[in-house]
């Protein structure tokens, strides 16, 4: 099959989260088997270019005109292969949209940003005379190319006659709401009739719930999300109109790319283990993590780590009485890596002053240190909210780091709570979105890690857990194969 991939950001070209591991996983996979896989995302001036990867401009995609209304820009091409792949990635360049110091910035042009990509990208595959069997697109960012493909170049039936549009929701909590002025910079011509009326009426535009409208299938990325996101409490505006296409919703949870995330070959770490030697292997990544973060070594305590985005979503108002104890009281080390908002930033910094021996909080991105935590933890905590997949849960179980998660979305549905009776789990889960609830599940990570027989058990059951794209990817093939019939 031909397979447009659209995406606003890919590892390791461009990445704040969780997307762009996935927007780089997924298309390597399909790229394996078989299939004709083209990527397209912007060419941001902060694109990190490793060295492996060659940009070279595609001469035919030269200075090509879009036009959004009054906003007429033009964009040239560059091309590399995704690392570790053959699948070609074409880089959007349009330095008055894309030279930003960060990839969302919340500038008045947003809208015009992320329809320019979705414009752009199809318009290549017309000069490139390449017709998609299918168009995936992620996220709010490129959610209208399904919109774009049912009126603005549906005239083009050589290139896109054949194609399905497919939208994964990797996160519903961001739907790219605009004003109602904005429709004017939307290159739909005399098709704007078909956006949504009544958040028009509203005096708005949302880019995903237009995309959710003309998709021909909708994803999301676990099978929980997927229901929940039906439902008042998780869907945050769009439940009724996923539960009038719900015959069109499917929920594919996250693969993971272990030729990066597996501590067998991670080349970050002091020593790669795997199953047999994972005693030894964590010793020793523990101790080189909290030399690293100029932590004592001695006396040796269990490491608690986070990394994530400093977000409401990421649940953490839930951590402090049970942390707090836990610091006070025990003797456990914790190594948080994240930043975003104020509020947490100043409670990590806040845990790092009262306990400076025991706490290390990094605050910024770090790549690197991203994989010594799941490395050289014991414990991870992730107590979301809501969580569309997770990706670093499922990261901590191959790297024999225990989860601590809530149940919700991917997390309940990749963490199974520990039973010392029958041996089977391979984390701790709550359920209730609440202190006690994050306080109990500490609790019990700790006296199970008392426990060393059941411990190993646990651990040993995460490690061996497979979530590799190849059994999830799969999942997407039958998908377009239904759509293509
Ligand atoms: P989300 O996409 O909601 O942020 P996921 O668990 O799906 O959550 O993915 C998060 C990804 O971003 C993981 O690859 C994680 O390692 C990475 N990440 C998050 N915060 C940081 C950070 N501060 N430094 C480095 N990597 C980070
Ligand atoms: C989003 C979600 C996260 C998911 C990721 C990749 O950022 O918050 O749960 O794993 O997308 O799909």
């Amino acid at each position: 099959m031909n397979i447009a991939f659209l995406a606003s950001e890919v590892a390791p070209f461009a990445k704040s989260g969780g997307l762009a591991d996935v927007s780089a996983a997924l298309p390597a996979y399909l790229g394996r088997r078989g299939h004709d896989v083209r990527l397209f995302m912007p060419l941001y001036s902060t694109l990190n270019i490793p060295a492996e990867t060659e940009l070279v401009p595609v001469e035919y995609l030269h200075h090509l005109p879009v036009a959004l209304g009054p906003h007429v820009h033009h964009f040239s091409v560059f091309t590399g292969k995704l690392p570790g792949s053959e699948v070609d990635v074409y880089f959007i360049g349009c330095p008055a949209l894309y030279d930003r110091d960060r990839l969302y910035t919340g500038d008045w042009d947003d809208h015009l940003r992320f329809s320019f990509l979705t414009q752009a990208a199809l318009k290549c595959c017309q000069h490139m005379g390449w017709a998609p069997d299918i168009v995936h697109c992620n996220d709010w960012h490129t959610a209208l190319g399904p919109l774009y493909l049912k009126s603005t170049v549906a005239w083009d039936r050589g290139i896109f006659g054949n194609a399905r549009s497919v939208l994964t929701i990797h996160n519903i909590a961001y739907q790219g709401w605009f004003s109602a002025e904005t429709i004017g910079n939307l290159g739909l011509d005399g098709w704007a009739h078909m956006l949504h009326q009544e958040d028009l009426a509203r005096g708005m535009v949302n880019f995903m719930r237009n995309g959710l409208m003309w998709a021909d299938a909708i994803t999301t990325v676990s099978r929980t999300y997927a229901k929940e996101i039906q439902t008042e409490a998780y869907g945050n505006g769009l439940e009724g109109l996923l539960r009038q296409r719900s015959s069109r919703v499917v929920g594919i949870v996250n693969g993971v790319d272990y030729s990066i995330w597996s501590p067998e070959v991670d080349p970050r770490l002091p020593r790669n283990y795997g199953v047999d030697d994972v005693e030894e292997g964590k010793a020793e990544c523990r101790r080189y993590l909290l030399e690293q973060l100029k932590l004592p070594t001695e006396p040796e305590a269990p490491v608690l780590g986070i990394v994530s985005r400093l977000t409401a979503q990421k649940g953490f108002e839930l951590i402090r009485e049970g942390l707090g104890q836990a610091l006070r009281y025990l003797n456990v080390k914790l190594a948080v890596l994240g930043s975003g908002e104020a509020g947490l930033e100043e409670y990590f910094l806040g845990l790092e002053r009262q306990f400076p021996t025991k706490v290390c909080f990094y605050r910024g991105y770090s790549d690197e240190l991203a994989h010594l935590i799941e490395a050289g933890s014991d414990l991870f905590i992730m107590p979301s909210r809501f969580e569309p997949c997770g990706l670093n849960q499922m990261y901590s179980l191959k790297y024999g780091t225990v989860p601590i998660v809530r149940k919700t979305g991917g997390l309940a549905d990749t963490v199974q709570l520990f039973d010392r009776r029958t041996g089977e789990g391979n984390g701790i889960v709550f359920e209730h979105y609440d202190q006690a609830g994050f306080t109990w599940a500490l609790r019990t990570a700790l006296e199970l890690y008392q426990d060393q027989e059941a411990w190993a058990t646990m651990r040993r059951n995460g490690m061996l857990a497979d979530y590799s794209w190849d059994r999830q990817g799969a999942e997407y093939e039958k998908l377009y194969g239904l759509l293509t019939r």
